[in-house]
């Protein structure tokens, strides 16, 4: 199956879209895909057929949300936890992933016209080289294509470099944890747990989970705003600490006007700033080089 489906949204569909819209709505949704195997189970079919609709539903999720205007989407596809499963269950995934990369390396056109661009978070050397090298293909290949959202918010985050915290995290399946995703990017996110196992998982649920982000929406934001304005007096406090221990071994502790104090602040801060702008790059530059040299050994059938 195609990544991205070409379909609409029906006439009730379309009509509650637009009502959601006139809210606030979030533009990156994160979502942790669970409950493929209980959902096989059910349906008395084999485990790796649940995993496959699994990921039939992300690509139709994919669509729900460009329809309804989120242009940010993180999922949780697989954990280093997850490496304990059975050999047979991990090799069939690691299998799945290989296909689903190889068909989207083949779907440029498409990628293209609705300016999807990859990114993978994670350690891909956990994973087979042959696999590895298809992943940084993809991730190479749609590099340039222009999402509007993540561009305009284009943020200084490390981990999920370039991309905005989510503002919507989704768990399927009822359980109510983490798994150890996104925990940092997600501490001021709406959190929504939803007992849908994830291949059954509906247009309906997606508006629900999103009503839930509007109907905390205030809160969130009010915990966000007291948040930032917290790290920027703790940066200055800690700039102001490290002025004052310059100048003090500077100085010889001989005391200082108000000026040069001020001077030696704005000049520590803009020193300070230059470095992590540094640091930022030359990570991006690590990851660049490593994407760039897998992407461009990648053999593809
Ligand atoms: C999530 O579904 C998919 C992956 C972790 C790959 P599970 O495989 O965890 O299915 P359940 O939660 O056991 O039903
Ligand atoms: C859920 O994986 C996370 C993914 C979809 C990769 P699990 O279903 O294995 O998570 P836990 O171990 O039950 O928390
Ligand atoms: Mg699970």
């Amino acid at each position: 199956m195609s990544w991205i489906r070409e379909t609409e949204l029906r006439l009730l569909e379309r009509l509650t879209a637009n009502i959601l819209k006139a809210g606030p709505m979030p533009k990156h949704v994160a979502f942790i895909m669970d409950g493929n195997r209980r959902y096989a189970q059910k349906r008395h079919v084999e485990r790796q057929e649940g995993h496959t609709q699994g990921f039939d539903k992300l690509a139709e999720t994919l669509r729900w949300c460009l329809n309804l205007g989120i242009h940010e989407v993180t999922v949780y596809a697989f954990s280093i936890e997850n490496f304990k499963r059975s050999r047979e269950e991990v090799d069939g995934l690691i299998e799945l992933a290989r296909q689903k990369f190889s068909r989207l390396l083949t779907e440029q056109e498409n990628l293209e016209k609705h300016g999807v661009c990859i990114r993978v978070l994670g350690d891909l050397t956990l994973l087979p080289e042959d696999l590895q090298q298809i992943i940084a293909k993809a991730v190479v290949s749609t590099r340039a294509h222009n999402n509007d959202v993540s561009e305009a918010l284009l943020s200084q985050c490390l981990y999920s470099s370039n991309s905005p915290n989510p503002d919507l995290l989704i768990r399927t399946s009822g359980e109510v944890r983490l798994s150890d995703f996104l925990l940092w990017q997600t501490s001021y996110s709406c959190l929504a747990f939803q007992s849908v196992l994830w291949p059954e998982y509906s247009f309906w649920n997606l508006c629900e989970a999103i009503l839930q982000y509007q109907l905390s929406y205030r809160s969130l934001q009010k915990a966000q705003e007291l948040h930032k304005e917290g790290q920027v007096l703790q940066q200055m406090e800690a700039d102001r600490t490290c002025v004052a221990e310059l100048l003090q071994h500077r100085g010889n502790g001989k005391p200082m006007d108000a000026q040069s104090r001020q001077t030696a602040l704005l000049n520590y801060t803009a020193s300070r700033e230059e470095r992590v702008c540094c640091f930022l790059n030359a990570l991006q530059h690590k990851r660049d080089t490593f994407l760039n040299d897998l992407s461009s050994q990648a053999v593809v059938a």
